[in-house]
């Protein structure tokens, strides 16, 4: 069976398209096949469509993982278009709470956690005839597993003589192919040439090595970016940012610069004095997005505002100038205050070099760095550290106890991460009992395994089901999985205005408390009778509120499902609705306690003492005096270590867990793996041997 694909021109002038032949036999010829080639060269969008047409679907779909849900999103919008399909046809996607795929779906873009949770159900990938993991590159934390977790699955495959009929397709954006290699068995490496054109690279020096204050960097980029647009010639521009709010502020800002006249804050779709000012990053609306790739009307320049994600996983077309910030936003684990952290980071020269690289695809371009040469060479490191080494392993280790690969300290990683973050993990999971003193997975584990969500976020909604009082949990977690509802404009009088309108409905709210404050959003905004006007009226994103809608009846499903199995057993507490809210997020977030100390700061009650204060964005800012204990949903680091979504509780709501805080003695959970395994299986275990027999013995594991 072969399918006939047309393609456009512009898709035959790719540096991929001469190489289809040869690319379809190699992924035919090899389990493993890694294939790199410049960012913009067509692999993400042609190599599926080639491997489609040549038949490769007939036993399963192609499914492609991307790291990013814009980019997963975008990418089938335009390969769906491409091929003349309907999206959520042939050509579809899913992302977390977000499935547009049907059963005619032949190729299905995904984000590479949608695709874990995929081997979660379904351990050998049943549905699928080939995996594309794409932009290895980025080594995200999921990504990182899946290939781990492949490379595992395959060794089974053979070892029970069974005919390989996954291909697994490992795409990278040059860096590290040969590691990639070596460790997926010495695979074949696929290379596509690229062409690239000079970039020539400016240090502004408006940031040096002592410039701590890390906010300034918005104005700068503003300023550099509004240079550009008064003084270059055609071309357009891709400002790279942190997140979110910084591009929010950038793109009112751009806006005030250009002197609008009729300024609201939809600063989506406006064209000003020949500047299209377009916001890009990672949790936007599906329908805002489409048009980043739009070519500008004629005499207009594109002026996008983005993260990290336009550096490698989309292209945007037409870009000669690049305004590089030098940050960018990182979720860390700090072994220090024992938390993830939110921190704005320098970048790596690797990384402010790809950035360079996105203008000169079609034509020479330039790239203005606001940082100097100074800071280059003493703040910023030669490459970035794998997500997997840095970050929280919490929900990721629960997924592999999950797929019965207990000994998560000995798992193939394609980089280590340290011994520390794997216990972390364990202990973390053991105080929210996902797992027993021996580290196996009990049933809340299981349980919890199955939504979505961080599994302290769980296990508050769990608790809350079991207590008849999901209602106001399941929004709550809802609302804590979309974007930042807040709209908190750039102007002074306007952001007065919605400051105070935020105050207000968090006074409505009775007590003042962020997540009854995110609670009070949802409902009101659900009965009122034009949510949207509401939402214009309240300085509240109206499309955020609306994914939220969806995210709960989600997780309400998900929810019922378990019930419905009678696997959420009822428990009854007295207390009031509202108290009883409040334990359960006590369940969920214990180990994000603290209490008042000196001033208006807090203190982390988990044995780091780590001080914190309370985000200003939080409704809870300014009333410190009267709080005693608190719980919080993140942290983020900036002049000072900021807590966000608070919540003021009881002591006697977390004295009984709070011992659990320190209890653990994190060695003894990983013992299974250690009893398993003792001196004498390591030295085993080191012999080629022995190395294919236990990845065939823990594969039994998993089935
Ligand atoms: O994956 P790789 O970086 O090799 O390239 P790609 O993402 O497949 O991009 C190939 C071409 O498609 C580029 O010229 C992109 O600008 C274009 N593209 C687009 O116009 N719109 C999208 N949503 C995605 C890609
Ligand atoms: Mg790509």
């Amino acid at each position: 069976m072969s399918t006939h694909v047309f393609y456009s021109s512009e898709a035959c002038k790719l540096p991929i398209y001469q190489f289809k032949k040869e690319l379809i036999q190699a992924v035919k010829d090899n389990t493993f096949l890694v294939v790199t080639g410049e960012t913009g060269s067509g692999k993400t969008t042609q190599l599926p469509q080639y491997l489609y047409e040549a038949g490769l679907c007939k036993d399963g779909k192609i499914g492609v993982t991307q790291p990013r849900r814009v980019a997963a999103i975008t990418v089938a919008q335009r390969v769906s278009q491409e091929m003349g399909m309907k999206l959520g046809e042939e050509v579809g996607y899913q992302v977390r709470f977000d499935d547009c795929t049907s059963k005619n779906t032949m190729i299905k873009y995904m984000t590479d956690g949608c695709m874990l949770r995929e081997i979660l159900a379904d351990s050998v990938l049943t549905h699928y005839s080939v995996v594309v993991l794409d932009e290895a590159h980025e080594r995200s934390l999921n990504t990182d597993i899946l290939i781990g977790l492949l490379k595992k699955t395959m060794s089974k495959k053979t070892s029970h003589g069974r005919t390989v009929c996954l291909k697994v397709v490992v795409m990278s954006a040059t860096l590290e192919t040969e590691k990639l290699s070596a460790f997926l068995g010495h695979c074949p490496v696929f290379t596509i040439p690229g062409r690239t054109f000079p970039v020539t690279e400016k240090f502004l020096n408006l940031i040096g090595p002592k410039d701590t204050e890390r906010s300034a960097y918005v104005k700068e980029v503003v300023k550099v970016a509004l240079d550009v647009h008064t003084n270059e010639r055609a071309g357009d521009i891709l400002v790279f940012l942190t997140g979110q709010s910084e591009i929010q502020k950038a793109c009112d800002l751009l806006f005030q610069k250009a002197e609008v006249i009729d300024y609201r804050y939809d600063v989506n779709d406006s064209s000003v004095e020949g500047l299209l000012i377009l916001p890009l990053y990672g949790a936007m609306p599906t329908d805002q997005q489409k048009q980043i790739f739009q070519p500008p009307p004629e005499g207009i320049r594109k002026c996008v505002v983005a993260t990290n994600i336009a550096a490698t996983s989309l292209t945007i077309n037409g870009i000669r100038y690049i305004v590089d910030s030098g940050f960018v936003k990182q979720l860390n684990h700090s072994p220090r205050a024992g938390m993830d952290i939110l921190e704005v980071v320098p970048i790596s020269k690797s990384e402010a070099q790809q950035r360079a690289g996105r203008a000169g695809r079609t034509s020479a371009g330039k790239c203005f760095r606001i940082y100097s040469k100074d800071y280059w060479e003493k703040c910023m490191p030669d490459y970035t550290v794998p997500e997997i080494q840095r970050t929280s392993l919490t929900a990721v280790i629960l997924t592999l106890k999950c797929l019965g690969v207990h000994d998560v300290i000995r798992f193939p990683y394609l980089d280590r991460p340290e011994e520390r973050l794997i216990l972390t993990a364990l202990k973390q999971l053991y105080q929210y009992d996902a797992i027993d003193r021996r580290g196996q997975v009990t049933s809340l584990g299981k349980l919890m395994v199955e939504f979505p969500l961080h599994p302290g976020l769980t296990r508050a909604l769990l608790k809350a089901a079991a207590l008849d009082c999901e209602d106001i949990m399941l929004p709550v977690a809802a609302m804590l999985s979309v974007e930042n509802v807040f709209i908190r404009p750039g102007q002074p009088e306007t952001q007065k205005e919605a400051d105070q309108k935020h105050r207000q409905i968090a006074s409505e709210a009775g007590s003042f408390n962020d997540f009854v404050m995110l609670l009070n959003v949802f409902e009101k905004c659900k009965a009122s009778d034009s949510p949207s006007a509401w939402c214009r009226d309240h300085w509240i994103h109206w499309r955020a509120v609306k994914s939220a809608f969806s995210v709960e009846s989600q997780l309400r499903e998900i929810l019922h499902r378990l019930e419905e199995q009678g696997a959420v057993e009822k428990e009854k507490w007295d207390g009031s609705r509202s108290e009883l809210f409040r334990r359960c997020l006590c369940l969920g977030y214990f180990t994000n306690v603290a209490r008042r100390s000196i001033g208006k700061s807090f203190s982390t009650m988990d044995g780091h003492g780590s001080t914190v204060h309370i985000h200003p964005s939080s409704a809870l800012s300014g009333q410190e005096s009267q709080l005693d204990w608190i719980i919080f949903h993140d942290v983020l680091a900036t002049s000072r270590m900021f807590v966000r979504t608070v919540c003021p509780i009881r002591y006697e709501w977390v004295k009984d867990l709070l011992p659990k805080l320190h209890e653990v003695d994190v060695y003894e959970l990983s013992s299974v793996a250690r009893e398993e395994v003792t001196d004498e299986e390591v030295a085993k275990w080191e012999s080629k041997e022995a190395l294919k027999r236990q990845a065939a013995e823990s594969f039994e594991d998993v089935s």
